[in-house]
């Protein structure tokens, strides 16, 4: 089975908990700009999800929201029909209902709408003292 961690990460805190990840191919999306107030996203690499069963999309909290290249790249798709899907996200804020839990409904929506089935999802706050063991959790999970 083909696994991969399909991610976009501004600053480098997504990158580096996908790094953490053994036996994933790592694919990471890429736009012609990382201003996250870009009004128009054209993405530069567009990993293709064809032949990957198990995938794993991961990306920062943007005002509230999954930031906007990963729901350009969601949204880019044509179907995730059959596949196994987790998702996590890494936000600032301390609690995840200030950003986590919305940009991981919102991702779960656009999934669920390209015939996707989500398993886990996880919010990583990035200021907690749990952050480590949170991450192995979920890598555990996963
Ligand atoms: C423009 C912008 C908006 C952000 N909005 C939120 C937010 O609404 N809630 C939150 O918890 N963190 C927010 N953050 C913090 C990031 O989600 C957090 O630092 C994340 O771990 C960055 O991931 P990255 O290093 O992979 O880009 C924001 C960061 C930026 C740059």
């Amino acid at each position: 089975m083909k696994k991969a961690l399909i991610y976009y990460s501004k600053t480098g805190h997504t990158e580096s908990v996908a790094q953490k990840f053994e036996n994933m191919d790592l694919l990471k999306i890429e736009s012609s700009s990382d201003d996250p107030n870009q009004k128009k996203i054209e993405l530069t690499k567009k990993p293709d999800v064809k032949d990957i069963q198990h995938i794993i999309f991961a990306c920062p909290v943007h005002g509230f929201q999954a930031c906007k290249v990963m729901v350009e790249y969601l949204n880019s798709l044509d179907s995730l029909q059959g596949k196994t899907i987790d998702t996590f996200v890494t936000h600032h804020f301390r609690f995840s209902w200030l950003g986590g839990l919305q940009a991981l409904k919102q991702m779960r929506k656009i999934i669920e709408s390209l015939g996707g089935k989500v398993r886990y999802q996880t919010s990583i706050n990035w200021k907690s003292h749990q952050r480590v063991r949170d991450i192995d959790q979920m890598i555990e999970l996963y």
